[in-house]
This record gives C-alpha cells, sequence and structure tokens, in this order.
C-alpha cells in the first residue's frame, strides 16, 4: 500500500526530484526487508530429478535429508533395467551431453580412491549400486555418512548419474559401471 501512494505523489508531481529520490530509497528499504537470508540458512533438503540419457529409460526421483548422522538418500526410480547399477554423485551438475559425460568424473574432493558407500575411504560421490526389480523399479533409502549440503563435501549443484552396469566397488576411478543411462542435477529443496 506504501509503495502504491509513492507511485502516486511520483504520477502527480513528475518534476518533484526530491521526491522521487524518497520514494527510491522506499522502495530499497522495502525490497531489503523482504530478501530472504541465503547466507545464514543452513540446507536441510535436496533433490535431483533424474532423466535418461539418450537411448535409455531410466528416470525417478532422488532426495536427499540432513538426519543426525549424515544425509538420507531416498531414490524411486522407474524404467530401469533388471538388476544391479552403479549410482553415483558426479563432479559436475551437467546433462548437456546426450551421453551424460558432461557430469565429469565421480565427486572426489577429499582425492582418495574409488570404493564402495559404507568404506571410510572412497569417493564421497561413491553411492555404490541400487537394484532395479522385475518391474523396473529402484527403491533406495539409507544414510550417507560422507555427504554434506556445505564445505567441500557439498553435494549441492553436483550431477547425479545411474550406469548401464553394477558398480564393483574396486576397480580405479569408476568401478567399471559402464554407460551413464541417466542424469540429473543436485538442487536445493523445499524442506
Ligand atoms: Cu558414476
Ligand atoms: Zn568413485
Amino acid at each position: 500500500m506504501k509503495l502504491n501512494s509513492c507511485r502516486g505523489i511520483l504520477a502527480v508531481i513528475a518534476a518533484g526530484v526530491w521526491i522521487t529520490n524518497a520514494c527510491a530509497q522506499h522502495e530499497h528499504n522495502a525490497q531489503t526487508q523482504s530478501m530472504p537470508k541465503t547466507e545464514m540458512m543452513s540446507i536441510h533438503k535436496a533433490v535431483a530429478v533424474l532423466t535418461p540419457t539418450q537411448g535409455n529409460t531410466a528416470s525417478g526421483v532422488v532426495t536427499f535429508t540432513k538426519v543426525d548422522g549424515g544425509v538420507r538418500v531416498s531414490a524411486n526410480l522407474m524404467n530401469v533395467p533388471v538388476g544391479d547399477h552403479g549410482f553415483h554423485i558426479h563432479e559436475f551438475g551437467d546433462c548437456s551431453s546426450a551421453d551424460g559425460v558432461a557430469a565429469g568424473g565421480h565427486f572426489n574432493p577429499t582425492k582418495m580412491d574409488h570404493a564402495g558407500p559404507t568404506a571410510e575411504k572412497r569417493h564421497v560421490g561413491d553411492l555404490g549400486n541400487v537394484t532395479a526389480n522385475a518391474e523396473g523399479k529402484v527403491q533406495l533409502d539409507y544414510v550417507d555418512q560422507h555427504l554434506a549440503f556445505a564445505g567441500p563435501n557439498s553435494i549441492l549443484g553436483r550431477g547425479l548419474i545411474l550406469h548401464a552396469q553394477p558398480d564393483d566397488l574396486k576397480t580405479q576411478p569408476t568401478g567399471a559401471a559402464g554407460a551413464r543411462i541417466a542424469c540429473g542435477v543436485i538442487g536445493i529443496a523445499k524442506e
């Protein structure tokens, strides 16, 4: 309401330079007060929507939620070929290439070797495998102790990749999980 009356005065007294300044200041203050203080907020939830790479079908939604002891990873995927598939967070949140390769290698800010999700030393991005049932559905729900939403291990803005083959949890640096059949970007979610 105050902003509207401000503009009304401007329309009537177009030449009033001092009023123009006063109203500009008023609008500036109103904007500052309504801006979210992102630097003071801590992120509690993130989400990635996986979409199939070229020639593939797998898709779904993966959420990451901060809990005691780590980050809870919940995946609901569909149209996935039956069996085990490597599942990793990759360095770049870039799904622009048809084969998913633009997402780069496994997210590895701590410069460790590739390993399985329960290993003490691993790539931060090593989420291991997911398993698709006979209907092509994947349901995953576990708490990961290496993932974070702040600091060098933050997964926000990184890529999430589903592979064609199982991750053997030992071959360096990829787990020999083969082609990338789905790609998503991890973004901040509504709580
Ligand atoms: Cu991968
Ligand atoms: Zn890895």
